[in-house]
């Protein structure tokens, strides 16, 4: 293992519904000029997911004083706590996993194995860095990569198709340790962020989506819906942070690209000072082959922001 490794490599060591790599050329068009060379930035995000965005963020502007991230799902924010605090008892935890998955021959006996690990991690009686080292086994070996818990908290993914994933990637592990030094981890319920804002801060928000069709209801995420309601409670926050000073850029799905009359967060977002744009991105998680097309998404902020109306797609990073 390296003990200096670069910086670049650092990105997501989770796959996660709703990752936003495809979305960055597009963020990064729609970032306030203040942040550019801002000693006291303070970056927020309340919705952390795999944070595609904060470790981007993070290289991209490595003079950012501090971080803060965020997310309800419980075993999420043990994770980055984990990879902050103790990489290398993950990476060695993970490695003996990857080991054992890999001595297996059969299918058969690789799923048995997934299966005994799942129901590891469900007795809820493991400590933090074999939660972590066994949520990202079954991360890279369940189907789609998906996360998704029934109501009694369980993981419940079966067994995916990818039999012979990466599962310990060292590098990737080490290199967002370093970078998460200077992140503070929260979680809960995205609320408590707030205190963190004031002139400095830049909050990226990136709430589960508002379903954009009946066959793409993916997003529990945690044990919890997030409904219209919810919206509304997230731009009554939006509002908050903006009278304590701080600027914030908003993405979600597009209604639109399903029903042309659906103006629900234009209107939601109507009023002063608040910028409603769309960009076009790739989309992953859909059932529905037919609908991994490109479609638009919104990039809503409280400043204004000149964006390309489409990415080629050379400008879109890989996964
Ligand atoms: C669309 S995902 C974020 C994806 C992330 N931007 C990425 O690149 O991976 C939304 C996240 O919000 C979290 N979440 C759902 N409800 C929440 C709430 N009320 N407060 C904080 N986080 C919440 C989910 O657990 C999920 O990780």
């Amino acid at each position: 293992m390296k003990e200096t490794p670069e910086l670049s490599k650092a990105k997501p060591f989770l796959k996660w519904a709703g990752g936003k790599s495809q979305l960055i050329p597009a963020i990064y068009s729609a970032l306030p000029a203040s942040m550019q060379g801002n000693e006291n930035l303070v970056y927020v995000e309340p919705f952390i997911g795999s944070g595609a965005v904060l470790f981007w963020f993070l290289q991209q502007f490595p003079k950012t004083r501090k971080a803060v991230i965020n997310d309800m799902n419980t075993d999420l924010s043990k994770a980055f706590a984990v990879v902050k605090k103790s990489p290398r008892k993950l990476v060695k935890a993970l490695t003996a996993i990857e080991r054992q998955y890999y001595s297996l021959h059969t299918i058969a006996a690789q799923r048995d194995f997934y299966l005994e690990k799942r129901e590891r991690f469900n007795t809820r009686a493991v400590d933090a860095v074999e939660n972590t080292a066994l949520m990202i086994f079954m991360n890279k070996t369940c189907f789609n990569g998906l996360f998704r818990v029934n109501s009694k908290n369980e993981f419940n993914v079966p067994f995916g198709k990818n039999h012979n994933p990466r599962i310990c990637d060292p590098e990737i592990i080490m290199t967002d340790s370093m970078l998460l030094q200077k992140v503070t981890i929260l979680e809960g319920d995205y609320a408590k962020t707030l205190r963190y804002s004031g002139p400095d801060t830049f909050f990226y928000l990136d709430p589960p989506y508002k379903p954009i069709s009946k066959t793409s209801s993916f997003n529990s995420y945690v044990n919890d819906v997030f409904d219209d309601r919810e919206q509304v409670r997230l731009k009554r926050f939006c509002s908050k942070v903006t009278a304590r000073g701080g600027k914030w850029l908003l993405s979600n799905s597009d209604p639109k690209n399903t029903n042309p009359d659906d103006v629900f967060f234009d209107k939601l977002f109507s009023g002063e000072n608040i910028y409603v744009e769309r960009v076009r991105a790739k989309r992953n998680i859909n059932s529905v082959v037919s609908g991994r097309g490109r479609i638009a998404e919104l990039l809503i902020s409280n400043y204004t922001k000149t964006l390309p109306p489409d990415f080629p797609d050379s400008f879109i990073p890989a996964e």
